[in-house]
């Protein structure tokens, strides 16, 4: 069996799914529960200079396995982090990150304070691009220990920022915050789900795990420090998927807000599974393993499929859903008309047993 131990710059984790920051982190002893769940590291809630006042409600279901929020940083004074929630976790046995926000006056004033209290990391964050590079700046300063800068997915230009952060001092990188703003309308009220200004929120979940994986893989390449790639993951493969996107780590908020704590057993359960089933021996073989497959070039080499009768379950959504009007299926004999079929792939990506398939490609494996 694959093992799931790895190393994030250079302190060792049991595992390389990290809880990220969120209303699981809200202090010592829920990092502690999340750590005990089988957390490889923790990180807390955003601890910034004032505490937060959240808006009411601000967290949502929004689609399957998808949340919406307008959750602020932590709702505890700085002061509690660094007197005693930090060192509750610690003394816990938690591998702890601490997330400091969300500017570079308010890193100026906490950082020292928030890393004397003893976390294995310190990760500054930020809702502004242009804030993020000073707040590396004024936490390197004044931090030894390993610092990660984390990144949103809505700044225009997150890659070129996440290089100015390496630059500044982070020793690694943190991608993604949550998707947004974005919005929600209960229909039978007229009202937004989420009672923050204008009723925006922010998405987080399997939503957005596909944008998440495009800016690691870009981050990935433009930069040497490991990436705690952050969004969508739902199930063991997503978490290979980010792996092989260049991450180290693989960050998770709402994968266990909307399943429990459970999930961290389930989801290490289901890594080491992917893992032996794809050939790698631990996350770091498999971490990077797409990007000499990510080129630009536009294919056009001759597809073909693979049809395994033996697997077909007569669903036929590959005949219903050809937009070409392409494939046919008599009994469990597949045709394909060679001349309707432009050669776009749904048909393989919507079969459910994997019974159709990709020569040398996409497979749904059960
Ligand atoms: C309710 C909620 C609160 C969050 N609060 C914070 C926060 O205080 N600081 C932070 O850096 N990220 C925060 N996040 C973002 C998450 O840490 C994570 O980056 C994002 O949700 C994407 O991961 P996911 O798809 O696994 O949820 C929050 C996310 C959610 C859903």
């Amino acid at each position: 069996m694959a093992t799931l131990e790895t190393t994030l710059c250079g302190v060792r984790l049991k595992s390389p799914f990290v809880l990220s920051s969120g209303p699981l982190s809200y202090d010592g002893r829920a990092l502690v529960a999340a750590s005990e769940a089988g957390a490889g590291a923790v990180v807390t809630k955003t601890i910034s200079r004032v505490k937060a006042d959240n808006p009411m409600p601000h967290m949502a279901r929004a689609a399957q396995h998808t949340l919406i929020n307008c959750e602020e940083w932590s709702d505890l004074e700085a002061a509690d982090w660094i007197e005693r929630e930090i060192a509750v976790a610690r003394e816990g046995g938690a591998v702890v990150i601490a997330s400091v926000g969300l500017s570079p006056e308010a890193v100026r004033e906490l950082v020292g304070g928030v890393a004397a209290a003893g976390p294995h990391f310190v990760e500054v964050v930020s809702y502004t691009e242009e804030a993020i590079v000073p707040m590396v700046r004024e936490a390197r300063k004044r931090v030894k220990m390993p610092l990660l800068a984390k990144m949103s997915p809505n700044w225009p230009t997150v890659v070129k920022t996440a290089v100015e952060c390496v630059k500044a001092g982070a020793d690694g990188i943190t991608a993604t915050d949550s998707f947004g703003p974005v919005l929600r309308i209960d229909v039978a009220t007229a009202r937004p789900l989420m009672g923050g200004p204008f009723g925006y929120g922010w998405l987080s979940g399997a939503a957005i795990k596909p944008i998440v994986l495009r800016i690691v893989s870009e981050i990935a390449r433009a930069v040497e420090v490991p990436i705690v790639g952050t969004g969508g993951v739902v199930r063991g493969e997503d978490a290979l998927e980010m792996l092989m996107a260049g991450a180290t780590g693989v960050g998770v908020c709402s994968t266990p807000i909307l399943q429990g704590l459970g999930s961290f057993g389930r989801l290490n359960r289901e890594l080491a599974e992917a893992l032996d089933r794809y050939g790698y021996n631990s996350p770091a073989a498999a971490s990077g393993a797409a990007l000499p497959n990510l080129v630009d070039i536009k294919r056009k080499d001759a597809l073909t499929f693979d049809y395994c009768a033996d697997e077909c379950n007569e669903c036929r959504l590959c005949v219903d859903l050809c937009p070409y009007g392409a494939r046919h299926l008599e009994g469990k004999e597949m045709t394909l008309d060679a001349g309707r079929c432009r050669y776009c792939g749904l048909c393989a990506s919507v079969c459910p047993t994997g019974a159709l398939g990709i020569a040398g490609g996409l497979r749904n494996r059960r």
